[in-house]
């Protein structure tokens, strides 16, 4: 069945019932309840590995994988990266706290941030390796603050070129977006930092997420490797193309689109690129979120009611925006499966809505199912990445337990918040 294709590699089915890593997901909703998120780690770390060899094959210089903690950091999952040595790239003090808290080591750690505040910029001089500097305002601050050690600083390039997304809202690279800066001020910051003896090391940029065409990136990286060479690097320098690399949502969407090929259209374009201008190769970084955690993870909902109205059948389910805003953000597109008969026929047609007071509240729209009642158990796959890290206590949701699943055993990653915890941050009258 394709659509168990889009679930962990360790899936299977069993006495007519969905197991991850050998594990029953109605034993598990038994002891933890719903909405429960559970991370494969088989998963995790071969998607962690395919970025490895692909680089290996591909990239005849120093590479690395850099882990976007945007798509979901916690204390687990920093730790997680580094059983594969990921650097991590953390947005503001909140994840460099996360990361650093989870013992990983300050070269391992870089920081991006499209509008640093001064405590995020003190977080990183804290505890990163880098900051990636997004632009001129945050370069002249940087100066001003002038901390005893400066991590490396690589500049953030708008190169106004965009890849195709499902939506709008994913793409960052365009020539409007806040991300970044233009080729001029990226000229600009880097006299300033010639001028006041900055350790200016890189270049990076981003032009968006889940695509699954590279050639988009060609003429960005062309231009990057044009500005390098009116910059002039010192020694080893670092260059890094960003991440976004896409993934099955839904079985129309499958195969996953294959990491080597996309590692290697840019492996090979660094490489011709730098060789045309007479470049040393850089140390390449590339920056996956989704991609490395997205298939991962997935989410277990109860079903409440079910209710028929004109040509749709609602399946009213326990978890919604609150834990997955991401219909309501773009319209992101998900399959689903029961967890009891997964391989049922697929008698009907069906939405799945979350609990919260919106009618964005949307799961799933118009998928085929299996029969579905009442009090049934669902889980819907591709849930590890911008699920829980853009989780919201909308309505006073409880933000939901989360497993790590790994050789037949079930660890609690983080523990469904409690009402008590909703209260820790307010004062009474
Ligand atoms: C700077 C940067 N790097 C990496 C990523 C990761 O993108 P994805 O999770 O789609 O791979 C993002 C996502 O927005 C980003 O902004």
């Amino acid at each position: 069945m394709k659509r168990l294709e889009l679930f962990p590699i360790s899936t299977s089915i069993e006495n007519d019932q969905l197991r991850i890593a050998g594990l029953n997901l109605h034993s598990l909703v038994e002891k933890y309840g719903t909405p429960l998120y559970a991370y494969d780690q088989d998963t995790l770390d071969s998607a962690a590995q395919a970025y490895k060899t692909a680089l290996a094959s591909h990239y005849p210089a120093p590479a690395s994988v850099t882990y976007a903690g945007k798509a979901f950091l916690s204390l687990f999952m920093a730790q997680w990266t580094q059983l594969h040595n990921l650097t991590v790239d953390c947005t503001g003090e909140g994840e460099i706290g996360i990361a650093a808290a989870a013992g990983v080591a300050r070269e391992n750690i870089l920081v991006h941030g499209v509008n640093k505040s001064d405590a995020d910029l003190a977080a990183a001089f804290d505890h990163a390796s880098t900051i990636v500097v997004d632009n001129l305002s945050e370069l002249k601050r940087i100066i001003n603050v002038s901390p005893a050690k400066l991590p490396d600083l690589w500049l953030r390039l708008l190169p106004g070129v965009s890849v195709t997304t499902h939506h709008v809202h994913t793409q960052t690279g365009h020539h409007e977006s806040k991300f970044g800066m233009t080729r001029d001020e990226v000229l600009q910051a880097a006299k300033l930092c010639k001028e006041n003896n900055l350790p200016l090391k890189g270049i990076h940029f981003h032009q968006g997420s889940n695509f699954r065409d590279p050639e988009p990136l060609l003429p960005a990286i062309e231009m990057a490797l044009d500005l390098v060479k009116e910059i002039g690097f010192l020694g080893e320098w670092h260059f890094c193309p960003g991440g976004g690399w896409g993934v099955a949502y839904h079985e129309d969407e499958l195969p996953h689109p294959p990491v080597e090929h996309y590692v290697r259209g840019i492996a090979e374009a660094v490489v011709d690129g730098c060789k045309i201008r007479n470049l040393s190769l850089p140390h390449l970084h590339l920056e996956p979120g989704r991609s490395l955690v997205a298939r991962g993870g997935v989410a277990v909902y109860r079903v409440g009611a079910i209710k028929r109205r004109g040509n749709k059948t609602w399946l009213l389910t326990d978890g919604g925006m609150a834990d997955n805003p991401r219909f309501a953000l773009y319209g992101a597109k998900y399959a689903c499966l029961p967890v009891s008969s997964p391989k049922g026929e697929r008698s009907g047609v069906v939405s799945i809505a979350g609990p919260y007071c919106e009618s964005g509240d949307i799961v799933i729209e118009d998928l085929p199912m299996p029969n579905v009642r009442e009090g049934d158990l669902i889980a819907i796959p591709v849930a590890g990445a911008y699920h829980l890290s853009m989780s919201s206590n909308y309505n006073g949701a409880r933000r939901p337990v989360v497993l790590w699943l790994n050789e037949g055993a079930a660890k609690v990653m983080q523990k469904r918040e409690s009402v008590q915890e909703l209260l820790v941050r307010d004062f009474g009258l």
